[in-house]
């Protein structure tokens, strides 16, 4: 059996070396790019792919692997909004991710942001850079006793619903179309989107990017929150209209941005322009000048235990995949 392994990071070498070390009756071999329509070449032989990546799958490329006949397509990470699935049921892929390899590391990193924000830590480091150790006027706010809203609770939203509850003492309320059995005893759930936009004072996304939520957050739903409200997305960048958020930092009705992700985020993320303003993306240099938003370039599952666990994961799916065997993770491609 031969698996080939696309868009291999540094940080992913050693698992997925260990992986094939302890999977002697598996061949791999892998690159650093990602799956192109010139990288699929690089599969022919083999017998499913393995794969990472935030840029889109391109159908040319998923079109290569069908006509070399792998039709078997492990990725290594939770999200699927980088496929056209109408490309993957034509060329009869069966798709596969993980859909959880760390919770905790997701709803942690939101539970920093959020911190980071209500005590305004930015301005603390400008401040502490410039010798300036004085208190005044960077006076911060306390998440205890602030209304926490959780748009979605699945596995990363109810981990950061209990981390605000219950480490926070924050009042939680949460929205979600289909509510989480395990949360249900908290009491935490409204059942409109716009009462938790109305409700929140620090507002949380946790949700997949489906095309019906394409911009959940925009102008419309920004001037139903609460004035002076802190927006939290370490979901997906799209959830978020960029402009409506500019604006509503601009009028005041947002107090604060954490944003792990962002709008049109590809093609800015895992590069190095030497500076904010060689960013070729204006409401990029716009959100990150501003003192109160914080901008993680989507790291928030970028942790050693999340990594290891992505990659052992999506290996064991293909192989098990490619014995036949009936597999969990299988995503639903027929739903669009
Ligand atoms: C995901 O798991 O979908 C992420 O956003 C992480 C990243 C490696 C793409």
């Amino acid at each position: 059996m031969k698996i080939y392994v696309f868009g291999v990071r540094g940080d992913e070498e050693a698992p997925l070396k260990k992986w094939a070390s302890e999977n002697p009756d598996v061949s791999i071999d892998y690159t650093t790019d990602i799956l192109t329509s010139e990288t699929a070449d690089n599969a022919k032989g083999f017998d499913g792919v393995c794969s990472v990546q935030r840029e889109p799958y391109s159908r040319e490329a998923l079109k290569k692997l069908h006509d070399f006949g792998i039709s078997k397509l492990s990725v290594r990470n939770v999200g699927t909004d980088g496929f056209d699935y109408k490309d993957l049921n034509d060329f009869s892929f069966t798709l596969t991710n993980v859909p959880v390899y760390s919770p905790n590391a997701i709803a942690e990193h939101a539970s920093f942001l959020v911190g980071r924000l209500l005590r305004r830590v930015p301005e603390f480091d400008k401040k502490f850079e410039n010798g300036n150790f004085k208190w005044a006027p960077t006076i911060g706010t306390e998440i205890s006793g602030k209304t926490v809203g959780v748009i979605g609770t699945g596995h990363i939203g109810s981990v950061f619903a209990r981390i605000m509850q219950f480490g926070y003492g924050a009042k939680v309320i949460a929205y979600d179309i289909d509510p989480n059995p395990a949360l249900e005893n908290l009491g935490i759930y409204v059942d409109s989107l716009d009462e938790l936009l109305e409700q929140a004072d620090i507002i949380s996304l946790h949700t997949p990017l489906e095309p019906q939520d394409y911009h959940m957050i925009d102008a419309d739903a920004i001037s139903k929150m609460k004035q002076g409200s802190y927006i939290i997305n370490c979901a997906r960048g799209g959830l978020v209209d960029s402009q409506a958020l500019i604006d509503g930092l601009d009028s005041g009705k947002i107090a604060g941005a954490g944003l792990d992700v962002l709008d049109n985020e590809n093609g800015i993320f895992q590069k190095d322009f030497g500076s904010i303003d060689a960013v070729p993306n204006e409401k990029f240099k716009n959100l990150a000048k501003r003192d109160n938003v914080i901008i993680t370039p989507h790291t928030a599952f970028y942790t050693k235990k999340a990594v290891h666990n992505m990659v052992y994961e999506a290996m064991d799916t293909q192989k098990a995949l490619l014995s036949g065997e009936i597999t969990k993770n299988i995503v639903d491609t027929k739903e669009f």
